[in-house]
């Protein structure tokens, strides 16, 4: 390829001794592998020098562009463990697609997507050895991207510094697979039409973490986002999308509008759900209609799904006007269903009929 990423092992590896220890119940995002990959873009050369080697600080000067106008984007995916003891990464190519798309809606250069595939699993592959062999561990990989421009000038990136670092982890959640409880925020929106709300970029996350902040202090979980238009109609949840599980079996959730992030594990559950012959539908739904349904019994469960949280049961709602169960409060057999149709395809034990697994080498 045009990129050739070089490859460096560090010297000094972790002693296996040492990794096993932090491989033991790892606290998501707090322990990190010994290499990293770093490639550079400038408007003349392009994309280039993509190294693989020991995972390393950053100096920048004080002017760096990301440090002031917050241009940056990411991806998460994870490598996982097959039955068979080989490592697979799922769906990549799905990730390298949205981390252009997220590129250009921040009129960065876009990585060339290929590049991005080669760097994960490059990646994986150096750092194995850190996947830990609990049950639902995985190696979670953060690509990520900054304009490295050394000005205050406002004005679209030019040098930028793409990277992806990875992450030993187990559950995100502290209470593992258990259901979690939502906070609606009827205050703070996450995203407005023709914003970024559609694209994997910081700024989206800084902007939220006050309604998170808000859930927390409420005794919540998570936050769940209203559209910023009407604020009627649910949209997704600081980091993850939204399903509903109706008595009739069909599933919902909302559609893509340009104001929710197109999950990579939303699009594989509603794949998955087809395959198993459910009615979906990629349908708007109100927080009042939802507390109506969960109060009826028409709504029978709601999880929330994403890469870092995989499919998690959600057993409660809580707002300045809204209060309900879901169900038992402890999730349901549709969502036991899908989560489990999900990890046994990435986990190696069941047939990948999409071909979303790529195996590394
Ligand atoms: N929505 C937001 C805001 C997220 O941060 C994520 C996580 O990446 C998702 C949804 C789910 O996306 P994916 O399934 O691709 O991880
Ligand atoms: C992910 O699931 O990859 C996320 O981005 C969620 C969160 C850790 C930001």
């Amino acid at each position: 390829m045009s990129h050739p990423l070089s490859i460096e092992p560090c010297d000094a590896p972790t002693s296996t001794e040492q990794r096993q220890a932090l491989l033991h119940n790892p606290v998501f995002g707090k322990v990190f592998t010994d290499h990293m990959v770093t490639a550079q873009h400038s408007a003349d050369k392009g994309w280039h020098q993509a190294r693989l080697k020991a995972r390393h600080d950053f100096q920048f000067s004080p002017g760096t562009t990301v440090l002031h106008y917050g241009l940056e984007i990411f991806e998460g995916l994870k490598a996982y463990r097959q039955a068979n003891g080989s490592v697979a990464l799922f769906r990549p190519e799905a990730n390298a697609k949205r981390f252009a798309n997220s590129a250009r809606r921040l009129a960065m250069p876009p990585l060339p997507e290929a590049m991005f595939v080669e760097s994960v699993k490059a990646l994986a592959q150096l750092d194995k050895d850190w996947i830990p062999q609990q049950d639902f561990a995985s190696l979670y990989l953060r690509p990520f991207m900054i304009a490295t421009d050394a000005t205050l000038g406002l004005k679209p990136a030019e040098e930028c510094l793409f990277s992806v670092i990875a992450c030993p982890v187990g559950a995100y959640f502290k209470g593992g697979a258990a259901a979690v409880s939502l906070w609606v925020s009827d205050h703070f929106t996450r995203a407005a039409p023709g914003g970024t709300g559609d694209a994997k970029c910081g700024g989206n996350y800084a902007a939220a973490m006050v309604a998170q902040l808000e859930a927390s202090r409420q005794g919540c979980d998570q936050v769940v986002f209203l559209d910023a238009v009407e604020r009627l109609w649910v949209e997704e949840l600081g980091g993850m999308n939204v399903f509903f599980v109706f008595d009739d079996g069909s599933i919902q959730t909302p559609p893509l509008t340009g104001t929710i992030l197109p999950g990579i594990t939303r699009d594989s559950i509603l794949q998955l759900a087809m395959d198993k012959g459910l009615t979906v539908r990629e349908e708007r739904y109100s927080i009042d209609q939802w507390q109506q349904d969960a109060q009826s019994g028409r709504l029978v469960e709601a999880f929330a799904c994403g890469t870092a949280a995989v499919v998690t049961p959600i057993g409660s709602v809580r707002g300045n006007r809204h209060e309900f169960t879901i169900g038992n409060g402890q999730g349901g057999e549709v969502t036991a269903m899908l989560k489990g149709a999900l990890l046994d395809i990435q986990y190696g034990r069941a047939d990948d009929p999409h071909g979303w697994m790529l195996a590394l080498d």
